[in-house]
């Protein structure tokens, strides 16, 4: 049951953690844009992994007001709940139940390579590294793989663990018959890693130690020109695109070619013969008023949350119209007796 039936329309599917009080300016560039770019050609399936979220501490309350925070910041971002599917994962139940599945066919040494997990139990001593946190991919991998989704739009850092749902999609294929869609990463080159304005060495996160060089899209926008207007740059004056000798700067114009929609080499070129004081000023300019307007329109939604709720209630009931019947699918074949 691949369900590759012609009429079907392709099927896109990502997701993104609601482990802060807000998500930052790489979480839109390297995905959510995407997100909302491809509803229209592809059957979307968007959703809040909270299951995700409890892998590192929390807490309960603080991840519920994350979680009708990053809906508004989804919404707000551009996906449309009448054209996609905007669930949060802990109403689907059957994602944990295949993620079991998974656990089972995944190498103890296969999951020990995955280079977040060794970065994120890193952080606080491996001893103390959540088993959750280890069998995250496999979580991810049933996410994926139970929509039978063909795209999955994710920035550079998740390419590895899309990497994985696609060896267990085969591996399940070749010992129990032909079942899962086998997805491909969709990741958009200019801004799959949109770095940290101060160490624009390291890709920006949320869990950075500091957040001076974070911009987060509930930012205010006096907050948003400070970050970019101290943001660090490199040696020399000159205004051009080179990862390796001028990561500061690099990193600005891809910010600026995004926002703007330019190109890089349409942004160098205006900047030609001008200095780096001259592009944060402007460009700090330009993501203060797109986050103002951003942050406007997130708290219309969050202001809601009756509406949210119904959101996520529909989504949840159209998301188990496909969950329900491909979990028994999976068990039938995994050789579990069925429930009459
Ligand atoms: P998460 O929550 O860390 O990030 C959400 C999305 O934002 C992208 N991203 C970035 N892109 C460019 N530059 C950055 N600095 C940057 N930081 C984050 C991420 O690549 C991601 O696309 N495991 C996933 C959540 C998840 C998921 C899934 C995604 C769970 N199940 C199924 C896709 C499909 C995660 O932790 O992303």
């Amino acid at each position: 049951m691949s369900d590759a039936s012609p009429s079907r329309r392709p099927r896109v599917l990502s997701g993104a953690q609601p482990t802060a009080d807000s998500y930052h300016l790489g979480n839109y560039f390297g995905a959510f844009r995407q997100w909302a770019a491809m509803q229209d050609e592809f059957e979307a399936f968007y959703f809040i992994p909270d299951l995700h979220a409890i892998t590192i501490d929390y807490d309960p309350a603080l991840l519920r007001e994350r979680t009708y925070i990053a809906a508004a910041q989804m919404l707000a971002s551009g996906v449309d709940p009448d054209r996609s599917i905007l669930f949060v994962q802990s109403q689907v139940p059957e994602h944990a139940q295949l993620a079991w599945v998974f656990n089972c066919l995944t190498g103890f040494g296969e999951a020990s390579r995955m280079t977040q997990f060794k970065d994120k139990s890193a952080k606080n001593g491996a001893e103390k590294a959540s088993v959750g946190l280890f069998t995250y991919p496999m979580l991810m991998a049933a996410d994926i793989l139970i929509y039978q989704a063909d795209k999955v739009p994710v920035g550079e850092d998740q390419r590895q663990h899309v990497e994985l749902t696609r060896n267990l999609a085969q591996r399940f294929n070749h010992r129990f018959g032909e079942t899962f869609t086998v997805p491909e990463a969709h990741i958009v080159k200019e801004t799959a890693k949109i770095y940290d304005l101060q160490d624009p060495t390291r890709k920006m996160s949320g869990s950075n130690a500091s957040h001076a060089g974070v911009v987060d899209l509930a930012d205010t926008p006096k907050q948003v020109a400070k970050k970019v207007r101290s943001a660090v740059t490199d040696s020399g004056s000159e205004i051009y695109f080179d990862r390796e000798a001028k990561p500061g700067v690099s990193n600005l114009l891809t910010i600026y070619s995004a926002v703007t929609g330019k190109t890089v080499e349409e942004v160098v070129a205006d900047y030609e013969g001008r200095q780096y004081g001259h592009l944060k000023v402007e460009l700090g300019d330009l993501l203060a008023d797109f986050v103002g307007g951003f942050s406007e329109r997130a708290q219309g939604y969050l202001d809601d949350r009756a509406e949210l709720d119904r959101i996520f209630a529909t989504s949840a009931e159209k998301a188990r119209e496909m969950t329900v019947p491909m979990l028994r699918t999976v068990y039938e074949r995994s050789g579990f007796v069925l429930p009459g």
